[in-house]
């Protein structure tokens, strides 16, 4: 395994993605988990919901917060066009699905290296939870490279453009999104043609017209759209979109098809959440079975 360390810059709060993907899952609680605090979240009384929501705002790091501050700050409309414009003509490299996950491994946080697994790792875990749950092959596949975008990484993108929870850009902010008052300091939050409720979007549009901050989700699915089931894509396209997946807002913005094809991203969720505290796979014996997985439905070669 490589050990080439990402560089610190004042752009990089997060010691390692692990104190977001933490963070969000200390947030979502997974059901029955004994070391979940689901407990304080099985009220049926809002305010009490609220209040542990709340809790956990005042609870995350610093670093966590300095990563949404950044996030919240810089996400702007514009920005996010600027990126599909550079990113999704996929000329950076042409690189197969393996590739792309050893060009990620590379990927080594500078926390401790026994305690926070390798990216490949988590891709592994997420897959062979799925796998063990009897899921079709595509659904297995869709969980091996879910998080393959995080590549922009290793392309000197700051950690709040690769990584964090997406919300829409071009109309209102929700309020749960989490540290939604950092969108105070978004230039567009001053822009009102920008924050109506529907902005430049209408109502019933479908997600695939509304954009969503840029991150690791938006560059993955443009780079395997044309190779995977749609249900698979739309695990992709919106894992980390916490805000419609989990907090039921933006609605409005959806069509009849997104609110059907949710049910399969509401599928993959815990997959991606806690699948982390399983035991470490075993890359090496594991390796085969994948490799023959990728080349039932991907070209040796896609363009990035
Ligand atoms: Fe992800
Ligand atoms: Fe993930």
């Amino acid at each position: 395994m490589s050990n080439t360390t990402v560089p610190k810059t004042n752009n990089a709060p997060l010691k390692s993605f692990d104190e977001w993907e933490d963070f969000v899952k200390a947030r979502y609680p997974e059901e029955g988990h004994p070391s979940s605090t689901k407990n304080q979240f099985q009220s049926n009384d809002p305010n009490k919901k609220l209040e542990q929501f709340r809790d956990y705002k005042a609870e995350a790091r610093s670093s966590v917060k300095e990563f949404y501050r950044l996030n919240h700050t810089h996400q702007t409309l514009d920005y996010v066009l600027a990126k599909k414009r550079q990113y999704l003509s996929k000329t950076n490299r042409q690189m197969g699905i393996w590739e792309a996950m050893e060009f990620l491994n590379t990927l080594v946080d500078d926390s401790d290296p026994d305690t926070d697994l390798a990216q490949i790792e988590h891709l592994m875990q997420t897959a062979e939870a799925i796998r063990r749950d009897g899921h079709p092959r595509w659904f297995i596949l869709t969980g091996l490279i879910h998080d393959l975008g995080k590549i922009l990484c290793l392309y000197d993108e700051p950690q709040w453009a690769v990584v964090g929870d997406t919300y829409p850009v071009g109309c209102q902010y929700s309020e749960r999104v989490v540290f939604a008052e950092f969108f105070a300091d978004n230039p567009d939050s001053r822009n009102p043609q920008l924050q109506t409720k529907t902005g430049i979007y209408e109502e019933g549009c479908g997600l695939d017209n509304v954009n969503l901050s840029w991150g690791h989700d938006e560059y993955l699915y443009h780079v395997v759209k044309d190779y995977l089931p749609e249900e698979g894509l739309y695990m992709i396209r919106y894992h980390s979109c916490y805000v419609i997946h989990r907090e039921h807002e933006y609605g409005y913005l959806m069509n009849e098809h997104d609110r059907q094809m949710f049910a399969w991203v509401d599928a993959f969720n815990p997959y991606d959440l806690y699948s982390k505290s399983t035991e470490r796979p075993d890359v090496a014996a594991l390796t085969p079975f994948y490799k023959e997985l990728i080349a039932e439905y991907f070209p040796p070669k896609l363009g990035w």
